[in-house]
């Protein structure tokens, strides 16, 4: 009986861990094609300038719409441009195990990783660095965009990246309920 009860909690966490990280994966596929719709918008009609105010303000003020409590989404890296997304001890060791993962073959499109913490649980996916973030990621940044982000982000780390490179991971919190 014991061992009923143990299997069948066990079936009940793992189902709602799979609907947890579907929904997750909605929100990523929300925020990120949100995001990336007004970058690209931006970028064609004012150039990269322009645009870096996108990352700036609307990044920040996307992520809020999506994020509906208990779910809350953000973005991070190894190496950021703004040190309000600096990771925290655990999710650096989530991002050093994706460089890993990318060394060992995996591609970088399907890296994710899902955890249950104390104050929630957390699915963090890694982003690929396309052709588009490299205006303002890449090696051969336009003086005057280099410029504006120097102002804005004195502390920059992020760029030198290569297309193909993870740039960071967006991280979905569901918070435990009584951290909400
Ligand atoms: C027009 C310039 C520009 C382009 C193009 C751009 N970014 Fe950024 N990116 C920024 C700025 C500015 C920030 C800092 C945003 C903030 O203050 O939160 C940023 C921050 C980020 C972050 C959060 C972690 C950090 O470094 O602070 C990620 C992840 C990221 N960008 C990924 C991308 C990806 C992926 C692309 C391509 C699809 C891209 N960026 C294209 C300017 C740009």
């Amino acid at each position: 009986m014991r061992v009923i009860l143990l299997f069948s909690s066990l079936f009940i966490s793992s189902a709602a861990f799979a609907s947890n990280a579907d929904e997750a994966r909605q929100t990523i596929k929300a925020f990120s094609s949100d995001l990336k719709q007004v970058l690209v918008s931006t970028m064609k009609q004012s150039g990269p300038l322009a645009a870096i105010s996108v990352c700036n303000t609307a990044a920040p003020a996307i992520a809020s719409q999506h994020s509906n409590s208990p779910w809350q989404i953000s973005r991070s890296a190894l190496k950021t441009r703004s040190s309000d997304n600096q990771p925290d001890a655990w999710l650096k060791n989530v991002l050093l195990n994706f460089e890993q993962r990318k060394l060992n073959g995996e591609p970088v499109a399907s890296i994710e990783y899902q955890e249950q913490r104390p104050d929630g649980w957390y699915f963090v996916k890694a982003i690929p660095t396309q052709k588009a973030c490299l205006a303002c990621h890449g090696s051969q940044i336009d003086p005057t965009v280099s410029k504006k982000i120097a102002t804005l982000y004195p502390n920059d780390q992020a760029t030198d990246f290569k297309l193909g490179d993870i740039r960071g991971a967006f991280v979905v919190k569901r918070a435990s309920e009584n951290h909400q």
